[in-house]
């Protein structure tokens, strides 16, 4: 039976991908800041007829050193770990000149950094094991620093070369990385945006990136269409035009 965990499992894609999973058999370990949400997921997860073991514990991902500790916890309980999900994420409207940095300072904690702590805090258990998928959930964003996002944008671009670097160093132990790259997914990180282009319900989103997990890709846009034709583009628009399609 396989053995999954999930970062920022309280809610939106990871609720979703964890529900998925503990549906299907699997042994799921989730965690996010809020305890009360985690504990009643698991009962619903129960409830609709999970099979296998759910547990949860709460941690800050952006509280670098409780990385370390929960994640071989959960480890332990779960019994073994196939793949983690590095997804908890924030977003954060930022504006330059000073006036967000403390938000924008925490995107990247959180984002970035955190899932940074993710990797090294379960990475020595797939080295020994000489298996273990890691998947980060970067962003379309990633693509292009965007006005108005210019933490969150960054964040996940460094998120998704990160990944990149530890793709390279981490094959010869056997250990996959899979980024996936969400378009708009319906989500409270984004239903109160005014715009959400091409914006698809959580629980398709959620179904799409678990097949490109089990698939063990290397890295996808979710939905393919038109994430992928935009994101070629998106890396590739000269900036005079890049400037005209998003003033702020
Ligand atoms: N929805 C989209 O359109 C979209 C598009 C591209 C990428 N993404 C990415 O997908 C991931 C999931 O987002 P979502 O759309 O599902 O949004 P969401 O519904 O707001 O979920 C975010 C999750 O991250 C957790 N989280 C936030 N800060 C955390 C922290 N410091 N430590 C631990 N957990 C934390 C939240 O749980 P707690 O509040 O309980 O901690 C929550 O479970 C994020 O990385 C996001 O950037 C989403």
């Amino acid at each position: 039976m396989k053995n999954v965990m999930i970062t920022g499992a309280s809610s939106g894609i990871g609720k979703e991908l964890a529900r998925i999973y503990a549906l299907s058999g699997a042994n799921v370990a989730l965690t996010a800041r809020r305890t009360d949400v985690l504990r009643g997921i698991v009962e619903e997860f129960r409830d609709a007829g999970a099979k296998g073991n759910v547990v949860f514990d709460t941690l800050d991902v952006s509280d670098f050193e409780r990385n370390f500790i929960v994640l071989p916890k959960l480890i332990r309980e779960l019994g073994g770990l196939d793949t983690i999900v590095l997804n908890a994420g924030i977003s954060t409207s930022s504006s330059f000149g000073g006036r967000s940095f403390e938000a924008d300072k925490k995107v990247v904690e959180t984002n970035l950094i955190g899932a940074m702590a993710g990797v090294e805090a379960v990475l020595p258990f797939f080295q020994k094991q000489k298996s273990g998928q890691i998947v980060a959930i970067s962003s379309v964003a990633s693509f292009r620093g965007l006005p108005g996002s210019g933490s969150y944008s960054s964040s996940k671009a460094g998120l998704s070369t990160y990944m990149e670097a530890l793709r390279s160093e981490v094959k010869k132990f056997g250990v996959k990385v899979t980024v996936i790259h969400p378009g708009f997914i319906d989500t409270p990180i984004n239903n109160r945006m005014k715009s959400r282009p091409f914006v698809i319900p959580v629980e398709l989103g959620a179904r799409k990136i678990h097949k490109r997990i089990e698939n063990e890709v290397l890295s996808a846009t979710v939905p393919w269409f038109p994430w992928a034709i935009l994101g070629y583009l998106m890396k590739r628009i000269p900036e005079f035009l890049w400037s005209k399609i998003n003033p702020k």
